[in-house]
């Protein structure tokens, strides 16, 4: 066992703060995933660009497919990055979806500053008592947590609708004063992955459940909440992933203008990964067609980066409100 690495001597920052002022100031922090080099390079220079705050997000996936230690190191990196672009933004280091104690115990031993107990399939009594063992464990050493009420509807379910459990407002604030959670994670109608809706022909993306979140924000005012699964699902993407072979047929995402809505409330970080993996996608897959005798990866990644940074910083002025706020 090596010793406890803590987030503050990499440079790192817990949510606190952060969602305490987006919360005030009506913008959402942007929780972008990543899984490697190229998209954290991506998190950092369009963050530091638009002078946002930002949380660099783990999937325990994630932790499997890069090694925990060279995630770490990458994160420290990253800090020292954007601290040699001159900029002083907040960043933190978060684990996204813990399943255990055990995980969420290892990635704050490992310099998270940030870690979210996903006890959402537990019953109410367990998902309580597995987010409060955590929050103890992690408060010592000054880490936020993030909690989840309500589930999310999966990606490979038929009717998306009729599969997920909203959150139920009357419990929110027994959770929130049991568990003593920083963040609270609320299932309002998005879900993870990229076929969030199954639309008939012509018809509309049905609107997020905004009556949900407000009589949760009457409850527990000003209270942080996160959203997750809200990729838009950038159809531009769709098309030319299918363009060049692939085929992504009825995805569909959070419209813009929701993003935007949500991002006013108490809504401080919105969670996004799969608009990153697309356009990643699309432009990986536009480079090679149209350059057939390259095969120096720095060439198709670097066009999959370019493309990254360009989402994020459009994410970051125009739908999340963050720009300006680092
Ligand atoms: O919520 C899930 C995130 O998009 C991470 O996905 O578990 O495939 O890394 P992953
Ligand atoms: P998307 O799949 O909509 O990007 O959601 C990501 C997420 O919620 C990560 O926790
Ligand atoms: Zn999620």
């Amino acid at each position: 066992m090596g010793e406890m690495i803590h987030y503050k001597d990499l440079g790192l920052a817990n949510t606190r703060e952060m969602f305490a002022k987006a919360v005030k100031g009506g913008y959402a922090v942007p929780a972008y995933n990543f899984n490697n080099m190229e998209q954290l390079q991506a998190i950092v220079l369009a963050c530091v660009q638009t002078n946002s705050p930002v949380i660099m997000q783990v999937s325990n996936g994630a932790r499997k497919y890069a090694n925990s230690t060279m995630l770490r190191y990458l994160a420290q990196g990253a800090v020292a990055m954007a601290r040699e672009l001159d900029s002083n933004i907040p960043i933190c280091l978060h684990l996204d979806h813990g399943d255990s104690f055990e995980l969420c115990k290892s990635c704050i031993d490992n310099g998270f500053s940030s870690v979210m107990i996903d006890g959402s399939h537990l019953s109410y009594d367990d998902n309580v008592a597995l987010t409060r063992k955590v929050v103890e464990y992690a408060h010592q050493f000054d880490v936020s947590v993030e909690g989840e009420l309500g589930v999310l509807a999966g990606i490979e379910d038929d009717v998306v609708a009729e599969e997920s459990t909203y959150t139920q407002p009357e419990e929110v604030e027994d959770f929130v004063a049991k568990t003593g959670v920083d963040s609270l994670a609320i299932s309002i109608g998005t879900s993870h992955g990229a076929y969030k809706f199954k639309l008939a022909e012509g018809e509309e993306v049905p609107p997020l459940r905004f009556d949900i979140l407000e009589d949760v924000e009457k409850r527990i005012p000003g209270f942080p909440i996160v959203l997750h699964g809200a990729s838009s699902v950038v159809q531009e993407y769709v098309q030319l992933i299918n363009q060049y072979g692939g085929h992504l047929d009825g995805a569909v995402g959070v419209p813009e203008a929701q993003l935007r809505l949500a991002a006013k409330s108490s809504v401080c970080k919105i969670n996004i990964d799969s608009d990153g993996r697309l356009a990643m996608t699309a432009k990986v897959r536009e480079f090679i067609a149209n350059n057939p005798s390259e095969f120096d990866p720095r060439k198709f990644l670097g066009a999959g980066r370019d493309e990254l940074v360009a989402l994020m910083t459009h994410k970051n002025e125009f739908v999340l409100g963050s720009a300006g706020k680092g």
